[in-house]
């Protein structure tokens, strides 16, 4: 198991995953263009786990200069439960703390509790907020 920095040579894989996550996403929700936005965007901050040759995990941060975002924590099935997103977690916690980093944010779709299990068991909190957003374009 390889767990590392997102290469070019990983898209496939990748975008893969993420189908597999969400065979049928909203318009802007489409992996290709995550993937290829994430490049132009804080490339070093994607990060994946390779099996024998095949993408089964990824863990994507960003950093607005004061606090970081986790998103598209993502494992597949067969690789469930032996640690690989507890992994790529650390490995985006410690680059994120390399930039300066002293506060971590993320958002958990309501009822993915084993979600919540994973983020517990890691040391992140449940915290009262509201959370809001606004689609600015389709
Ligand atoms: C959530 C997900 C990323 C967890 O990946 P994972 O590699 O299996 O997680 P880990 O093996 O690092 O789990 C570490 C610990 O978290 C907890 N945990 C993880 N998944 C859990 C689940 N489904 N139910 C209960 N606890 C869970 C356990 O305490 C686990 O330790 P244990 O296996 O020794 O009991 C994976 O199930 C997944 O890809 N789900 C679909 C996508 C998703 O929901 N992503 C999160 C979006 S916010």
């Amino acid at each position: 198991m390889d767990l590392r920095s997102f290469r070019p040579e990983d898209r496939a894989g990748v975008i893969c995953l993420w189908e597999e996550d969400d065979p049928n996403p909203a318009p802007w929700n489409k992996a290709a263009d995550i993937l290829d936005n994430k490049q132009n965007y804080q490339p070093g901050l994607l990060f994946v786990a390779e099996d024998c040759g095949a993408i089964v995990g990824t863990v994507m941060a960003g950093y607005d200069g004061r606090r970081g975002w986790i998103y598209s924590v993502v494992v597949t099935p067969t690789h469930r439960r032996k640690g690989i997103a507890s992994k790529l977690l650390a490995l985006a916690e410690q680059e994120l703390v390399s930039l300066g980093c002293t506060k971590l944010n993320l958002q958990v779709r309501d009822g993915n509790e084993g979600a919540v299990k994973l983020y517990e068991s890691l040391g992140y909190n449940v915290e009262a907020r509201v959370s809001m957003g606004k689609r600015l374009r389709s």
